[in-house]
């Protein structure tokens, strides 16, 4: 059915004649048409909330990339949003929340599981809309943020350096802890679920903040949570991009999730002998070596092209920066393309 259907072959831990790639916020700032839509709306909410427009931005780096995936335009803090914490998006300095988690009462007054998803219609409606207009030409990525990372803006409100605010309830209050991250659980596997129906070929959670954990409070707040979240979507593959973890891949493999997405911190020679040539990894080059010269990003990209070999979705190691110069974008994404697996591994 879908013209092109690396992506999700390579996900599944097939052979691919090369290796697929996408690039995480391939969708946004990197492109001037996602840029000059951006500022005739009234802000972000505005396109995320729009099943047109957010269909419309999925598809420009399609257009414009010839990338082997699309990812679903939305973002991780709907599912907060949702469950009863509003978020704003402000300009130049990123989410806020105007009020956080402050006591046991405001956790229980959160909606969850299918009450919360059910208001998140939006993104179905963009993912069945997203489907149909991209006429099967690439597999199209649903996403959610993991647990823990959702649990770390409820309590700060905004990005943060440390995370400290959150990090002290998982200290003073674990048991409160682990009864909003399963509120949380439940929203995301209803809202991922719902992803699914609409049309998601693929699920990938992204645990973002899961790097200031310990290992030890990963194995406690974060990873029960994604395993659940892993047990419970059966029809699509499922990527795991828990980035700052590199103490804990083996624990990340053993949730069964079929993809691991890599951080740069990570050698994919290492990652290879710790969990063999059959796991399917997700990853990794640095954001910034696409600020380096066309000749340096093909160099580091064919390295790692070689040294990852079969079972690989080639992408970076975490989203592309905003500033990023689309030519290098360009350059990445073409020399993956001209990689030829057979030949080279
Ligand atoms: O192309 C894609 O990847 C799809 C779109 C997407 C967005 N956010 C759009 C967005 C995805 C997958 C996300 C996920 C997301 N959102 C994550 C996890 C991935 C990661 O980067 O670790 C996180 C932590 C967030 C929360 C968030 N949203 C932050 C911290 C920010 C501000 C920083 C920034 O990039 O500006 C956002 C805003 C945001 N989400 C933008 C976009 C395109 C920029 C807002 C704008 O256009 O004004």
């Amino acid at each position: 059915m879908l013209k092109n259907d690396l992506f999700l072959r390579a996900a599944r831990g097939e052979h691919t004649e090369r290796p697929p790639v996408w690039l995480m916020r391939q969708a946004g700032r990197i492109l001037p048409q996602y840029r000059s839509l951006r500022a005739s709306l009234s802000g972000f909410k505005e396109l995320v909330e729009t099943p047109e427009l957010a269909c419309e931005v999925t598809i420009q780096p399609v257009d414009e990339l010839d990338v082997d995936a699309a990812i679903i335009f939305s973002d991780i803090l709907v599912i907060p949003d949702a469950m009863g914490l509003p978020y704003e998006m402000i300009p130049g300095k990123g989410p806020f929340f105007p009020r956080t988690i402050t006591s046991a009462e405001d956790v229980h007054q959160l909606l969850e599981g299918e009450e919360a998803a059910a208001s998140i219609n939006y993104v179905f409606d963009a993912i069945e809309l997203t489907k149909k207009e991209l006429n099967n030409r690439v597999p199209l990525i649903g996403f959610a943020g993991a647990p823990f990372t959702i649990f770390c803006y409820m309590f700060e409100g905004q990005g943060s350096k440390t995370f400290s605010k959150a990090k002290k309830v998982i200290y003073q209050n674990p048991g409160l802890a682990h009864i909003l991250l399963d509120k949380i659980t439940s929203s995301t596997i209803a809202y991922l679920k719902n992803q699914i129906k609409a049309g998601a070929d693929l699920i990938q959670v992204f645990d973002s903040w899961a790097g200031v954990l310990t290992p030890h409070s990963f194995a406690t707040y974060s990873l029960p949570y994604l395993k659940r979240i892993v047990d419970e979507i059966k029809d699509v593959p499922v990527t795991l991009f828990a980035k700052g973890t590199w103490h804990s891949l083996n624990a990340i493999a053993d949730t069964g999730c079929n993809v691991i997405g890599l951080d740069w911190t990570q050698s994919p020679k290492d990652v290879r002998k710790l969990l063999g040539e059959k796991q399917v990894f997700q990853g990794n080059l640095d954001p910034c070596a696409l600020y380096a010269d066309a000749d340096t990003i093909r160099k580091m990209t064919n390295t790692m092209l070689h040294e990852f070999g079969p079972h690989y979705i080639a992408n970076l190691g975490h989203g592309v920066y905003p500033d990023t110069p689309l030519d290098n974008v360009k350059v990445f994404v073409e020399t993956v393309k001209r990689f030829n697996l057979v030949e080279n591994t």
